[in-house]
Formats: structure tokens, C-alpha cells, sequence
């Protein structure tokens, strides 16, 4: 059977930055998320407790009845990973244009030119895109691209290989080449909390091999990202994300894309969505 809206996980803060009671929106109704004597905890208006996972350095909640737990990342869990809380930065678009975004390349010489990537070395080459109906997840491989700056601890162009992988509808991990530590993966995520169907917190958390780079300095590279990409997110028309095929023209860099549009719509993810051309 399938998850409704409100049976998935949902990140809703940083454990780290939890002290009194904030109050947030939640699929559009209100909650508190807190830490008191006890411990954490998640609300609803009407006071009831709600179901708390701790993972990625944040707290996650439903305001369903979760069938699945929350999914895990195992790499990063391997030891020598600085884990990055990078914060959160409100964006007025759907949870979904969130998502999709986070999982496209093609805008990388565009909108973070000269970090991500610069022209002319625009192309985006074949990669392999499929939904792996074991995990149910949308799974991108094989995906190369040149950067000037990979990451911050990278010195000069090269090309960057990346695995992208959707493991749930408004959560998005992207594995990248390691440029210290060659074989193994940098891990990137992107954690989005639907406050509305046209507005959400993004929470980007990473899992990374860097020995130079400070704290502060590898979440200000990627805050200096992320605001790059606020911007394009906050004027996309339509603002929610269209799932019919045909509302806007797939190519060969939005292939990702398309299979995470198929991929909600098969699962029937339809908050932030939008079903019909308008
Ligand atoms: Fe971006």
C-alpha cells in the first residue's frame, strides 16, 4: 500500500540548534519542535506528541503513521567525515522545485558559474537515470561534468563524478567525487520541509573528507551556493511542479528530472505538485 503525504519523514530542524519550542509549519499546519528535560519532541496544534527520529544531524517527524523508517545513508556513517550543518534557508517555491532542482547539472554553469561550472563546458553527457522499485528510490549514475571548484577543498578544474539518488519525495543525496580522497564519496543532501505547497525550509547537510576546510567555511561555501539557486527557485512558473509529461520539454540533462516526476506521480506525491496545464 501506499505512503499518504502525511505518512512520510519530514526534517524539521537541526539537533544541534534545538533549545526552547519553535514554531513551524508542517505541510501547512502548525507545529512546535523543541527540546526540553525529556528530550526532543514535535507537536501538533493540538498538542499532540508526534513521532521524532534523530539522523543526519537533524529531527525528522510525521505527522502520519510512518510504514517505513526513515532511509539511512551508509556512507555517511564511515569515520574521518567532517558532518556539516549547513542550516536552513527559507524559499518561497514548492518542496518539489526544491528537490528538482538539487538534482540538475545543466543549470551548474549558469546559475553557480565558475564553481560548479563554466562555459563553454556546458554539455551534459548520457548518464544512467532509473527508479529502483526495490528501494523505491529515483537513482541518477554515471554523471560527469567539469567544475572550476568542486568543492571547497578542490584546487583547479576537473571533471566531477556523481551518483544522485531521491529516497524519499522531498529529500534529494548527491555523492560526489572526493577530490582528497580518491574511491570514495562525498555525500550532499538536500532536506527539504514542505511548509506550504509554495513555500519550504531547505535544510542542506553534508558528509565530507576535508582536512582543510573549517566549519564555518565549508557551510558558508555552501550557503553561497544554495543562495545562487534561490533565487532561479523563487520565480519558476508554474510555481508547483507540473507531473503530466508534456508541460515542459524533457532533454537529455532532464532526465533525472523526468524519472522523479514519474516517480512521484507513480506514488501519488501530489503536495506542491500540479496535476493539470494551466
Ligand atoms: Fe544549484
Amino acid at each position: 500500500m501506499r505512503e499518504a503525504v502525511d505518512d512520510h519523514w519530514y526534517p524539521v530542524g537541526l539537533l544541534s540548534g534545538l533549545e526552547d519550542t519553535r514554531k513551524t509549519l508542517l505541510l501547512g499546519r502548525e507545529i512546535a519542535v523543541g527540546r526540553n528535560g525529556a528530550g526532543v519532541f514535535v507537536r501538533d496544534a493540538a498538542g499532540r506528541a508526534l513521532p521524532t527520529v534523530a539522523r543526519f544531524g537533524h529531527l525528522w517527524t510525521s505527522p502520519g503513521q510512518p510504514t517505513r523508517d526513515l532511509f539511512t545513508i551508509p556512507e555517511a556513517d564511515t569515520p574521518g567525515r567532517q558532518l556539516v550543518d549547513v542550516g536552513s534557508v527559507r524559499v518561497k517555491c514548492s518542496p518539489l522545485r526544491a528537490v528538482e532542482n538539487f538534482l540538475d547539472i545543466a543549470h551548474f554553469p549558469f546559475v553557480h558559474t565558475d564553481i560548479l561550472g563554466a562555459e563553454p563546458h556546458t554539455e551534459v553527457e548520457r548518464y544512467q537515470v532509473d527508479i529502483r522499485e526495490e528501494v523505491d528510490e529515483v537513482w541518477a549514475t554515471e554523471v560527469k561534468f567539469f567544475q572550476p571548484q568542486a568543492a571547497r577543498s578542490a584546487e583547479g578544474g576537473i571533471k566531477t563524478e556523481y551518483m544522485y539518488r531521491v529516497p524519499a519525495p522531498t529529500c534529494a543525496v548527491l555523492y560526489k567525487t572526493c577530490p582528497p580522497r580518491p574511491g570514495e564519496w562525498d555525500v550532499i543532501t538536500l532536506f527539504v520541509q514542505p511548509l506550504t505547497e509554495e513555500w519550504c525550509e531547505v535544510w542542506p547537510w553534508m558528509a565530507l573528507y576535508d582536512d582543510q576546510s573549517t566549519m564555518a567555511e565549508m557551510v558558508s561555501f555552501q550557503q553561497m551556493i544554495f543562495m545562487q539557486d534561490r533565487s532561479i527557485l523563487e520565480n519558476q512558473i508554474p510555481r508547483k511542479l507540473p507531473l503530466d509529461p508534456g508541460m515542459e520539454v524533457p532533454t537529455q540533462a532532464d532526465m533525472t528530472s523526468v524519472a522523479y516526476r514519474r516517480w512521484l506521480k507513480r506514488i501519488g506525491y501530489t503536495y506542491g505538485a500540479q496535476l493539470v496545464a494551466a
